[in-house]
């Protein structure tokens, strides 16, 4: 599995400990920065992020900056992004098994390390259910179409 990572300064500590977190389970990372606290602008690393999984460069993508909040308004304007700003566990799962969202954003404000990791791995091990999800999901998508060509 490959997936693109990204930050602002507020997510900086979270972004590094996932990054070591899934590296060594094995997930191959790509990392988009930020590389620093140095205080940083989020939607520049919220589109990176989200122009690599839109574009397929990667399979998914997680973005953290304090509240996760920012990174998913910039992220769900990409085409084909469903990103999910989840703070517990059973949000992290359902926004795969119905809404299969490829990109997760995270507020490193809001959910500390403990947390964030235990969503990172409920994300990543969980996968859409399809079925009678799938008509739903391509009315979002339909909705994406209407409006940005
Ligand atoms: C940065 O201070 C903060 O605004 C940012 O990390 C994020 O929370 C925005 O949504």
């Amino acid at each position: 599995m490959k997936i693109a990572l990204g930050c602002d300064h507020g997510g900086y500590e979270l972004k590094e400990a996932i990054k070591k977190y899934v590296t060594d389970k094995g997930v191959e990372v790509v990392d988009f920065g930020t590389h620093s606290t140095d205080s940083v602008d989020y939607p520049e690393y919220g589109l990176k992020v989200a122009e690599a999984v839109s574009q397929g460069q990667v399979e998914q993508g997680i973005l953290i900056c304090g509240t996760g909040l920012g990174m998913s308004y910039v992220a769900n304007k990409v085409k084909g992004v469903r990103c999910a700003c989840v703070s517990d566990v059973f949000s992290a799962e359902m926004s795969k098994l119905h809404n299969n969202a490829n990109v997760l954003a995270l507020g490193a404000r809001v959910v500390g390390l403990g947390l964030g990791l235990k969503i990172v791995d409920t994300w990543l091990g969980a996968e859409f259910e399809g079925g009678r999800h799938n008509r739903r999901v391509d009315m979002i998508t339909a909705v994406e179409d209407k409006y940005f060509k």
